[in-house]
């Protein structure tokens, strides 16, 4: 288990250095600074892109009238042509990287004439994955600023903006349905705890609520995603969906360990080492949801962004190492107790069910986690949403899965007790055994 949950450690830590494709309208302000470059932010941008920049509160700190005011400004490039003006910048063929002709300027503080904002916007016409950056190449002067900056393409007949990125723009219709999916899941599970409301226990209602709350998640995921596409802010429906985010995780990884502890089924109340390791899963899931405001909220280059992802990454690799733990330990007491008691054929039915589901707990963590990062480093980012779909649908399938395999069932070997239901079982074991053969 140690090797799993480091080498998720490893792939997580690569995807730090993956910057995601941001795309609202982002004011950032500059004090005092003088790095001669300062990324801003980033966009993808179809035939029909547009740049809107407004700087205010300009303020350089050399007053010095003769210096050369070009050598100040921003400009647009890809990640590709980024690389080349490194080349160029070391080998001397230009002194800045604003001069070079593989990046597009924007705007210099020259063009500005010295006063204190302005405002441009160009075009884009080049269906590339921008970033915007802010270049000083003057050695001695610290700038201050205030930043808007608004990328968007014009999109349809009427040509309305849509803020999203090309790649993301896509994702609130992506959300809204599978929203519907996880609607019609809690449908189809409240008709199921209707029909076998004898065998239902506690843990069904609980599934309900994760499979609600996930449907809300995604809902107000879908509506904030609609309305920074249409204005670029979120306008408070981020909080809600956060609000949910937090809840759904906190009740999945709560789930995950009641049913790994066969908590409802195979006994009432939880041990305290298993009361422990939910004592660890509810608070790092607070940690958790916090750090992912601050990473989601703050511009791709912020200076504490690396800090906030690195704090959610450990976290989430100790929840997810941490929910494994009771399903270890299940299947340790079911191994013993199938070579001690009389109820082998049940025990051994229940430790296949828990086997299975700790494999599937593992694929889940893998795929959301590990793959999920590697499919948005090699995709392009025109086709992003295809990462966000495979990471859904890999959740989807494990509620699938969850909600299949412990469903309310009379014969759930989960938990079968008497002996005519260790017949039962011992009778199933051997029809699978046949199919098998
Ligand atoms: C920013 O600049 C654009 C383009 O020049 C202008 O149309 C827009 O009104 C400005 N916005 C603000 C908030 O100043």
């Amino acid at each position: 288990m140690a090797r799993i949950c480091s080498s998720v450690l490893l792939f997580l830590l690569i995807s730090l250095f993956v910057s995601h494709v941001s795309s609202e309208i982002r004011i950032t302000e500059i004090r005092s600074d003088a790095h001669p470059i300062i990324p801003l932010d980033q966009f993808g941008f179809t035939h029909t892109g547009r740049l809107e920049l407004n700087v205010s509160r300009i303020d350089l700190s050399n007053k010095n009238p003769d210096i050369d005011l070009a050598k100040v400004g921003f400009f647009l490039s890809t990640l590709d042509a980024w690389m080349h003006v490194l080349q160029q910048l070391a080998d001397s063929e230009v002194t800045c990287a604003l001069e070079s002709d593989l990046v597009k300027r924007v705007s210099d503080f020259k063009a500005a004439k010295g006063k204190s904002s302005f405002d441009v916007s160009v075009p884009v016409s080049d269906a590339e994955q921008y970033t915007l950056v802010f270049a000083n190449c003057l050695s001695d002067a610290k700038v201050s600023m205030t930043v808007r900056s608004a990328m968007y393409n014009l999109e349809g007949r009427d040509g309305h903006r849509d803020y999203l990125s090309a790649g993301k723009t896509i994702l609130p219709r992506v959300y809204f349905l599978l929203s519907l999916v996880y609607f019609s899941l809690a449908g189809i599970w409240i008709y199921v705890l209707y029909k076998k409301r004898l065998t239902v226990f506690r843990i069904h209602f609980f599934m309900l609520a994760v499979v609600v709350l996930k449907a809300f998640n995604l809902i107000f995921e879908a509506e904030d995603k609609s309305y920074i596409k249409r204005t670029g802010s979120a306008h408070g429906w981020d909080v809600l969906f956060y609000i949910f985010s937090f809840l759904k995780g906190i009740m999945l990884f709560t789930l995950i360990v009641l049913i790994g502890t066969g908590w409802s089924f195979v006994k009432p109340f939880l041990q305290d080492k298993e009361k422990k390791v939910l004592m660890i899963v509810i608070p790092l899931q607070v940690v958790a949801n916090i750090a992912q405001v601050v990473v989601d909220e703050t511009s791709p280059f912020g200076e504490n962004r690396v800090t906030w992802k690195q704090v959610l990454l450990l976290v989430d690799v100790i929840c997810c190492c941490a929910v494994l733990f009771p399903i270890v330990w299940s299947i340790k007491n079911l191994r013993e107790a199938a070579r001690t008691d009389g109820k082998a054929a049940v025990n051994l039915m229940k430790l296949t069910l828990f086997r299975q589901y700790y494999v599937v707990v593992i694929c889940y963590i893998y795929f959301t986690r590990v793959v999920v990062y590697a499919l948005e480093t090699i995709t392009s980012y025109k086709y992003f949403w295809t990462s966000v779909l495979a990471g859904e649908l890999a959740t989807l399938a494990f509620y699938v899965f969850t909600g299949y395999k412990f469903k309310p069932e009379a014969h759930n070997p989960y938990f079968a007790i008497d002996d005519e239901e260790e017949e039962a079982a011992a009778e199933q074991l051997k029809l699978e055994d046949e199919f098998e053969l």
